[in-house]
């Protein structure tokens, strides 16, 4: 569903950037401090509702301004139709996001109108940070794959957050946490199921994207489920109640699963180099994004400061492969790098200056 137009006011040092971009390849040149990053930013907070450079949302609206506003036409491909989207977000911290011009009630229906994929220098966050962080990641492609996710997901969550308000109560006894326990663990189980399921299929994609890259990498994906693998959900969650009531929390369940990137030497972290790293998490989003695309659902691709850590061949493979994935792409960087790489004449590539907070069409 690639973006038609984008409307941007009022976030960072953007006042008023409005363009049209191209359904394929935009990249967006600039020095630092231009805006480059904040219209990324703007696109993804349009998707997810949030920034992915700060969780406070003060940061991003501009300067002595009261709120900010992204709005986009996208394309509707069942219908042919262009569908319009936008989000307001206030200084007081309220949000208003419309689809059609109808208030949403929840931002889920944003992105899985418009979802989008980040490749940015944080992006080893995603080997370095905690195990949610992955569990965000892994889940964002299921809730993708799996319309049952979300409603099991939902339902599970709550499930947990009750049992953990008995559990810090204490002075409950294990029969009555058993009958709270009944629907924690049906709901839990489908949640578990769906990031086997979904894991399953990333793999070889993720394989394949990694060789692709010309990484000469080997590297496994394991699902640690959040508790003994040996075991079903019931008979981890009946083995843990007396220990959960004693200490007043939930041990085990799909809150405690993380994804295990591993090479042959042992975790990704500790044994490949931060340009390797790179490499990784890049073959992740991507793979995970061909995955999406090959479902028939429409993907946006940000690239953030492209050239950071990646050398001249691995940035024209990294161009290449989001190339031949068939999605709508934003590349930033400061200067020349990105244009190494030789986009295919067929493809329609457009260049934007971004200049004090103003873009322009090369
Ligand atoms: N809340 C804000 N209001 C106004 N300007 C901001 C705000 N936050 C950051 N800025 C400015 O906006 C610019 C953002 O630049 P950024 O998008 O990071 O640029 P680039 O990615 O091109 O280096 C910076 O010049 C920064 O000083
Ligand atoms: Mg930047």
């Amino acid at each position: 569903m690639p973006l038609r137009r984008l409307d941007i006011c009022n976030v960072r040092n953007l006042s008023n950037v409005r363009f049209e971009p191209s359904p394929q390849v935009n990249l967006l040149s600039g020095v630092n401090g231009s805006g480059k990053t904040s219209v990324l930013e703007a696109i993804h907070l349009l998707s997810v509702g949030r920034s992915f450079r700060s969780h406070k949302h003060k940061t991003y609206i501009q300067n002595e301004t009261n709120e900010c506003v992204v709005f986009a036409q996208v394309e509707n491909p069942q219908t042919d139709t262009l569908l319009s989207i936008g989000l307001k977000r206030l200084r007081d911290g309220e949000i208003d996001a419309r689809i059609q011009g109808n208030k949403i009630q929840s931002l889920v229906e944003l992105t899985d109108v418009f979802p989008v994929q980040l490749i940015n220098p944080d992006a080893f966050r995603l080997l370095e940070g905690a195990p949610k962080t992955r569990r965000q990641f892994l889940d964002w492609g299921v809730f993708h794959h799996n319309p049952d996710f979300i409603n099991a997901w939902r339902g599970w969550h709550k499930a947990l957050k009750q049992r953990n308000t008995l559990l810090r109560r204490g002075k409950i006894s294990i029969d009555l946490l058993a009958a709270f326990d009944q629907e924690l663990i049906r709901l839990g189980s489908i949640v578990n199921q769906c990031r086997h399921e979904y894991l399953a299929r990333l793999l070889p994609v993720f394989n394949t994207v990694l060789a692709r890259l010309n990484s000469g990498l080997e590297v496994t994906l394991q699902l640690y489920q959040g508790w003994d693998s040996q075991k079903s959900f019931a008979e981890a969650v009946i083995a843990s109640q007396s220990r959960d009531i004693e200490s007043g929390y939930s041990h085990t369940g799909p809150q405690r699963a993380d994804l295990k990137v591993k090479t042959a030497m042992g975790d990704a972290l500790d044994t490949l180099s931060r340009g390797q790293q790179k490499l990784v998490v890049s073959a992740l989003k991507i793979a995970q994004g061909q995955l999406l695309v090959d479902s028939g659902k429409p993907l946006l691709f940000l690239v953030d400061d492209l050239p950071a850590e990646l050398d001249k061949e691995h940035r024209a493979k990294l161009c290449q492969l989001l190339e031949t994935l068939n999605s709508q792409i934003f590349i930033t960087s400061v200067g020349s790098e990105m244009m190494d790489y030789r986009w295919s004449e067929t493809t329609d590539v457009r260049h934007f200056s971004m200049t004090n907070g103003e873009l322009s069409h090369d």
